[in-house]
């Protein structure tokens, strides 16, 4: 089915909205092992701002940056998260961008076009979104179990202390979760109808952002919450520390699909009278806009709940699960019912277009390596995603004792994939960019439609700064985990 699009594209021109599928057709397309191709490319700079907000906007927002901000200490978290973003991910996204609008090329072409020596960054960028779909599809399990418990009524029983818990170290719960949820993503790349998905998610998208807002207002005047909004605006300067940086980091490179190609290829489907900079602007207040918000929304309830300690409440990764369903307990069974179920189905839904995206990524991947079909390619990717969630899923219950210095295996996952491996692809983009093939290459690109505002920034920032911060993050963590001294 995916093939008849592509041979779609071929002959229709005037492609209408290139959705996440069919920008990751591309891995494929520029083999050379397919018959050659127009490029397809967005409607419009609207067109192409939707599309790429719709993949950054995903579980990275609603779970991943309220825990790991309540865990870094609430609002130095904040402040540290928004002086990255308009300095790191800008620059890095306009680079990704340009570089795929360039090059008409997938990450995994689009440096070897450049530059022969430097495929290996291509191969390290593809590398990444394979770590991350296993542990990615493990958390949209957890997700898929709470939307089925308020659907069957249980809500009250999710609000009680231990659920939690008692879920994730259950046997056999999490895998089941997250094998159904690994399934369902299959089957949508399988029949190639992640058009038909993304047409759905323009609907509910909106839909997810309007009830967060309503969520977020109704936490806020809950009484007690001041405490818990102070902590999550004000920062505390003493809370600071390289580990600030370095998770903020990470989750800037994750929640921007950043550093692992995505927004490379995205860029290759760019037309060239749009405008980047304005794009990425947009893309960026958008993706910042909705993770603080979720942070509003979750933390100064977290902070209430906790009674004012939410580095501990839901021991992470769990903050969203647990402390939501205080929150929606609150309206009682038949109110907090429907209002969870309503919720978790929205989560649900981002999560799966988030995993079918990036599930479409690696199947891309796999058909261009190895020559295979798509059929075929789809089932080794469904096969082996199965099978590398199964520790991250069994993580937290039978195989709790395989933790490395209190971290789980999914936080191992998340960990490699954000704290180290993305920033070192980071990194080389930016000498990729700075060394090899000069910052013109770059600023030509975004100057063919008018004038780069930022663009000494930017040369300043892929040539010094960037590289230089983020090597020194690097090696000052690594040797704080092997205890060469305490950050
Ligand atoms: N940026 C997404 C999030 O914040 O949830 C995660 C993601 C989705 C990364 C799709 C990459 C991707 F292709």
């Amino acid at each position: 089915m995916k093939d008849e699009n592509a041979n779609g594209m071929q002959t229709n021109d005037a492609v209408e909205n290139v959705d996440v599928s069919s920008a990751t057709e591309s891995y494929a397309e520029q083999n050379g092992n397919t018959t050659k191709k127009k490029r397809g490319s967005f409607t419009g700079k609207i067109g192409f701002v939707l599309a790429a907000a719709g993949s950054a906007v995903g579980l990275g927002n609603i779970w991943r940056f309220p825990y790991l901000a309540a865990k870094y200490g609430g609002g130095i978290f904040l402040l540290t998260y928004i002086v990255l973003a308009v300095t790191f991910g800008f620059v890095l996204m306009i680079a990704e961008i340009a570089l795929g609008r360039k090059t008409g090329s997938s990450a995994i072409n689009a440096f070897s076009k450049l530059n022969k020596k430097w495929a290996f960054l291509g191969v390290l960028c593809a590398i990444i979104p394979i770590i991350i779909l296993p542990y990615y599809s493990v958390i949209g399990g957890w997700v898929g179990k709470y939307f089925t418990t308020y659907i069957t009524g249980q809500g009250m029983a999710a609000a009680n202390e231990g659920y939690f818990n008692s879920f994730i170290s259950s046997p056999w719960q999490p895998l089941v979760f997250f094998a159904v949820f690994v399934t369902i993503a299959f089957l949508v790349v399988l029949f190639g109808v992640e058009k038909g998905v993304e047409k759905v998610s323009k609907i509910l998208m909106p839909a997810l952002v309007l009830l967060t807002i309503g969520v977020t207002i109704y936490t806020l005047t809950m009484p007690g919450t001041a405490e818990g909004i102070k902590y999550y605006l004000l920062p505390d300067f003493k809370k600071f520390s390289v580990k600030t940086v370095l998770a903020a980091l990470g989750q800037l490179f994750y929640s921007m699909s950043l550093a692992m190609g995505i927004m490379i290829t995205y860029g290759s489907y760019m037309k060239k009278q749009d405008k980047i900079e304005s794009s990425v602007h947009q893309i960026e207040v958008f993706d910042t806009g909705i993770a603080i918000l979720s942070g509003l929304m979750i933390i100064p309830a977290a902070y209430t709940f906790s009674g004012g300690n939410p580095e501990t409440l839901g021991q992470g990764p769990g903050l969203m699960f647990v402390a939501l369903p205080q929150v929606f307990a609150t309206f009682g069974k038949v109110g907090g019912g429907i209002l969870g179920a309503l919720f978790f189905a929205l989560v649900l839904f981002a999560a799966l277009t988030s995993a079918i995206s990036l599930m479409e990524t690696v199947v891309s991947i796999v058909i261009d390596k190895f020559h295979l079909s798509r059929k075929k390619s789809s089932l080794i990717v469904y096969a082996g995603t199965l099978l590398l969630g199964i520790p991250s899923a069994l993580g937290f219950g039978v195989l709790g004792k395989l933790s490395i210095k209190g971290m789980t295996i999914l936080d191992m996952f998340d960990f490699l994939s954000n704290s180290v491996l993305m920033p070192i692809a980071a990194l080389l983009t930016c000498i990729f960019i700075g060394y090899i093939i000069g910052c013109r290459q770059i600023t030509e690109e975004i100057e063919l439609n008018g004038r780069f505002k930022f663009k000494k920034f930017f040369n300043v920032m892929i040539k010094y700064i960037c590289p230089i911060c983020i090597v020194a993050i690097l090696v000052t963590s690594i040797l704080s985990a092997f205890g060469v001294f305490n950050i």
